[in-house]
């Protein structure tokens, strides 16, 4: 269903000081991605058009991530912490005539939120004028009670701190997640008031009001690990955990076999492709698209790379962004790979670094070998042409360029170009004197025993 006059309002007012932060609690991040852009992903792969976030003053970390999200959403400062009722009405111009058709009200701090669940709350308004979001909680601590009648509808919500003992009993719990049919939003939240416990302006009293205003008012359920609202650092790694959860098994139903799922942890944007191998304990940050039959072996650390078809890296390789790996090429133990190519069938095998680099198809990086890329002040390109043979232990000193076919002699300290099928060893030639050894052994018995 498209969803193109629906408007999706995020609340994101509060600073959550139990996170005992310095951000706002919606800049912390899960699988790399802030609970605030996790919200906007929901809401964007929902197929709604519309977006408004309310934030509180002084959050302009916030204010940039809405301004460079793909499609930016809109933002309105909550200047006092009043209330969610409150809050919603910060975006009062936009629910002024015409209202949206249907108006979604999300929590930034409930970040695992499914585009699938935001769109039965938005198909459930063609049968009801508002929709609540409710879950089975295992501790109902804390959470506003959904109460129902005998049949089912939803007669209000009461917040846990002006429950009667008989509706702290009730489990079935309000995520926060609501959605109303725009006519009806704006004189619904006029109407809520702050006589309460907590003397604010709550959103869920609008379900009351509405009830008792005929409209008709339905509860939709989603489990409860997908609702998991975030207010302490220890909730937001049991996310984390919900959310490497499901990125394993998508992985796993892409067609990628992981040997140990509980010890890969994933980006939110990881691609793997079909048939490809991770061994445990291996970490994918942020832009890493993996091709077709690639093996990544035990203890490797990936991130804004790409990785082309039949590529083997690892055990404990290390690409960094801007690293390109080409069809069938290995990248092996101890190895670092920063902003290069390397490209086709290269093998670069062990203890290496290799930064702001193109290295040729074919090409053999010995052991231990160092691109020097960086003076102290700029970074250089080193180019190593396709099939070379870069004997182990060499420095390649940037700006150079090896030659396609060039070989390298190994312990080489190399400054100058190379030429294509030349030998070039840099390092101090040997020299060797027959009977040294047996002579200053000789001489050095002498004196201890003197
Ligand atoms: C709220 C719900 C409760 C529900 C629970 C689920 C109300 C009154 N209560 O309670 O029924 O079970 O969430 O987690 O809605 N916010 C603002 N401005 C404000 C107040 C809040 O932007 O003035 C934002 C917060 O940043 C947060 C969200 O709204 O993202 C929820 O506010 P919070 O104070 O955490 O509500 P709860 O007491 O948890
Ligand atoms: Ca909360």
């Amino acid at each position: 269903m498209a969803q193109a006059d629906t408007l999706a309002i995020i609340l994101a007012a509060g600073m959550g000081t139990r996170m005992k932060s310095e951000s706002p609690k919606v800049m912390h991040r899960l699988a790399g991605r802030s609970m605030l852009g996790h919200v906007l992903a929901a809401v964007d792969e929902a197929g709604i058009e519309q977006c408004m976030a309310v934030i509180g003053p002084d959050m302009a970390g916030v204010e940039a991530e809405l301004d460079n999200w793909p499609r930016p959403a809109a933002h309105v400062v909550q200047a006092e912490r009043l209330g969610t009722a409150h809050a919603v009405l910060q975006a009062r111009e936009r629910l002024m005539g015409p209202a949206p058709d249907r108006v979604l009200v999300l929590y930034g701090d409930t970040p695992l939120l499914t585009p699938h669940t935001l769109r039965r709350m938005a198909e459930g308004l063609t049968h009801a004028d508002c929709v609540v979001l409710g879950f089975e909680a295992e501790d109902p601590e804390g959470y506003g009670r959904l109460l129902l009648s005998e049949d089912g509808a939803l007669l209000a919500i009461r917040e846990h701190a002006d429950a009667t003992d008989e509706e702290k009993s009730v489990t079935l719990c309000n995520s926060g997640v609501m959605a109303f049919r725009g006519a009806h939003i704006l004189d619904l939240l006029e109407a809520v008031g702050n006589e309460n416990a907590k003397g604010e302006y709550y959103l869920t009293d609008a379900i009351e009001i509405a009830h008792a205003r005929g409209l008709r008012t339905i509860v939709e359920t989603a489990p409860e690990d997908e609702v998991l609202g975030i207010n302490s650092r220890m909730q937001l790694s049991e996310a984390e955990y919900v959310l490497q959860n499901r990125l394993r098994l998508k992985a796993m139903e892409a067609g990628a076999t992981l040997i140990d799922p509980d010890s890969v942890f994933f980006c939110h944007d990881t691609v793997l492709g079909r048939d490809v191998t991770v061994e445990p304990n291996v970490v994918f940050g942020p832009g890493v698209r993996i091709g077709d039959g690639v093996q990544i072996k035990a203890f490797s650390h990936l991130e804004g790379a790409d990785v082309e078809d039949g590529a083997v890296l690892g055990p404990f390789a290390r690409l960094r962004p801007g690293a390109h790996i080409g069809a069938g090429a290995k990248v092996g133990n101890f190895v670092e790979i920063k902003k290069s190519e390397i490209e086709s069938g290269a093998k670069v095998n062990h203890l290496t670094y290799i930064g702001d680099a193109v290295v040729g198809a074919g090409a053999n990086i010995g052991a231990g070998t160092i691109t020097c890329n960086y003076d102290g002040f700029n970074k250089y390109q080193t180019r190593i042409g396709a099939g070379a043979f870069i004997g182990s232990n060499s420095a390649l000193v940037a700006p150079v360029s090896i030659g396609d076919g060039a070989y390298v002699g190994s312990g080489s300290v190399i400054t100058r170009d190379v030429e294509a099928d030349a030998l070039a060893v840099g390092r101090g030639r040997q020299m060797s004197k027959a009977g040294w050894a047996a002579a200053f052994r000789a001489r050095s018995g002498r004196k201890q025993a003197g």
